[in-house]
């Protein structure tokens, strides 16, 4: 049986990890969090492919290269295109790519701009707030949806 595939995908800035802003992202670097993140894919018997760009097109052009790579599913930090893109929300649907939405910092207990996402309505589910383990956390929901174990949240 082929490995199921999962994109991870990395927005704006996330390539600074480890000197950006410590005392809220911590000192992890973005090579360091995707090692952590190889070891529980390898556990799992998951293939991941990464992106990290700080430009919205080519965040875009990775998710449509995804869906036609056969990639099942993506772990995806929009860093703050989260809160603005309508774009990156229509290559997800347009892709239809389940995908978990992920941020390193808990949103909630920051500025009101960074409570709304353009993202979350469409994601399977939503890890935020606990560092490097949010990726993670992420990629054991997903391959629990994908593989169809997951009760689900229900549609409301
Ligand atoms: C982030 C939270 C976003 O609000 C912010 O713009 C980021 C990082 C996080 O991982 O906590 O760049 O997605």
């Amino acid at each position: 049986m082929s490995p199921i595939r999962v994109l991870v995908l990395n927005g704006p800035s996330l390539d600074q990890l480890g000197r950006r802003e410590p005392e809220l992202y911590g000192t992890a670097t973005l090579d360091e969090i995707l090692a952590r993140l190889a070891a529980v894919a390898a556990a799992l018997g998951v293939e991941l492919s990464h992106t990290q760009s700080s430009h919205e097109g080519a965040l875009i052009d990775a998710i449509h290269e995804a869906r036609r790579a056969g990639v099942a599913g993506a772990v995806v930090n929009a860093a703050a295109y989260t809160h603005t893109s309508v774009a990156l929300r229509d290559a997800l649907l347009s892709a239809a790519l389940p995908f978990v939405e992920v941020h390193l910092s808990n949103v909630w207990r920051r500025e009101a701009f960074r409570h709304v996402s353009l993202l979350s309505d469409v994601a399977v589910g939503i890890v935020a707030g606990f560092g490097p383990a949010s990726y993670e956390l992420a990629l054991r929901g997903l391959i629990e949806h994908l593989l169809g174990g997951a009760s689900g949240s229900p549609e409301v």
